[in-house]
């Protein structure tokens, strides 16, 4: 199914804003207030990723972690991070699969995948220590301990402390409609040393078949061709998934790998582990027990915020509490799932 809708829109042009600002006219004040907070993060911050941070740490404190990574109810939350999951073991995804995941937020996706991978193969990394500590506390609150789970923060997508060949799937969901151009460009610069050779990156991304723009520095909005000739650029051949358009996501997907097969050293196995046949996108992967009963609903509270688990890369430290957590007005849309 094609989403024309979405990638036929400008949503930067005034035309296109002046337009909606009739259609949802209580939108425009709370859209005023966000151009101004985003105006301020933009003036007392040096770079992307810190204004970034900045805006993650305003968004979690307003409305609470779900919400600031683009989920306004835990139905969503669990929907979403659902979709991401099937679509991932209908490609082939096994418990050896090692998988990096960029930008992982407070593990939507993370805290299926740290079920069902092996104890420590799940990665996570992102910009905001705030998400972080609300990562841990998902982690918490599903059991998931003995899992060891990775939860790393970073300044940069250079990848430089993790292991050369190592991922057997690396993956960014809703990331790089995050992203200018230059911190995209920098991720697939680093990705093909630490992809294992028959390995895959899936990204996501808002798809534009207009000019490329942005909102706010928000959202940014790209056409296919120009990530994939920016994969190219680094050896790496790039694929638009078109299955992924079934799942009736607002953002795209592409899929990377190595152009040529890279040679791998002893004890990184010559073969991905999780090589298996690909299976119907709509088939369901077996959740068990407790995680069973959140994705389906049952355990549908969020995660408790009165701990903060010990884990590899996060310091134990105090939980931060966002203030008016769930706060949700008109125009608290934040663009991002
Ligand atoms: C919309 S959320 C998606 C979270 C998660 N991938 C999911 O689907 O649930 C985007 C996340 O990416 C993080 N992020 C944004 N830019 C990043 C970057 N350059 N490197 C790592 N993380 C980034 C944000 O802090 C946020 O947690």
């Amino acid at each position: 199914m094609t989403r024309t809708p979405y990638v036929a829109r400008h949503r930067s042009r005034l035309g296109y804003r002046l337009a909606y600002a009739l259609r949802h006219p209580g939108k425009v004040w709370p859209y005023l207030r966000r151009l101004t907070r985003d105006a301020r993060l933009r003036l007392t911050t040096r770079d992307h990723i810190s204004y970034y941070r900045a805006v993650m740490r305003a968004d979690i404190k307003e409305m609470g972690p779900d919400a600031a990574i683009g989920s306004h109810s835990r139905r969503s939350w669990l929907r979403v991070g659902k979709m991401q999951f099937d679509y991932l073991i209908a490609h082939g995804l096994s418990p050896q699969d090692r998988v990096l995941d960029i930008g992982c937020g407070n593990l939507r996706l993370g805290w299926r995948l740290i079920h069902y991978l092996e104890p420590g193969h799940y990665y996570g990394i992102d910009i905001s220590p705030e998400i972080l500590l609300a990562a841990a506390d998902t982690v918490a609150w599903y059991g998931l301990q003995a899992k060891l789970p990775y939860l790393a923060l970073v300044d940069d997508l250079t990848f430089a402390a993790l292991p050369d060949a190592y991922f057997t799937v690396v993956h960014a969901h809703s990331v790089f409609s995050h992203s200018p151009i230059e911190v995209i460009d920098e991720c697939l610069r680093h990705v093909g040393r630490i992809l294992h050779p028959d390995g895959f990156f899936d990204f996501t991304f808002d798809r534009t078949e207009k000019e490329e723009h942005h909102v706010l520095r928000e959202d940014f909005y790209y056409r296919t061709e120009t990530l994939v000739e920016l994969a190219a650029r680094y050896g790496l051949r790039a694929e638009f998934m078109a299955d992924w358009e079934r799942y009736r996501h607002k953002q795209s997907r592409i899929r990377v790998r190595h152009a040529r097969r890279r040679a791998v050293g002893r004890g990184e196995g010559g073969r991905r582990p999780g090589g298996r046949a690909v299976r119907s996108p709509v088939s369901r992967p077996a959740v068990t027990g407790r995680a069973r009963e959140a994705a389906v609903g049952g355990r549908g509270r969020p995660p408790s915020r009165s701990r903060s688990a010990a884990l590899p890369g996060i310091p134990r430290r105090r939980v931060i509490r966002p203030a008016g957590r769930g706060r949700r007005g008109p125009g608290r849309r934040r663009c991002t799932w």
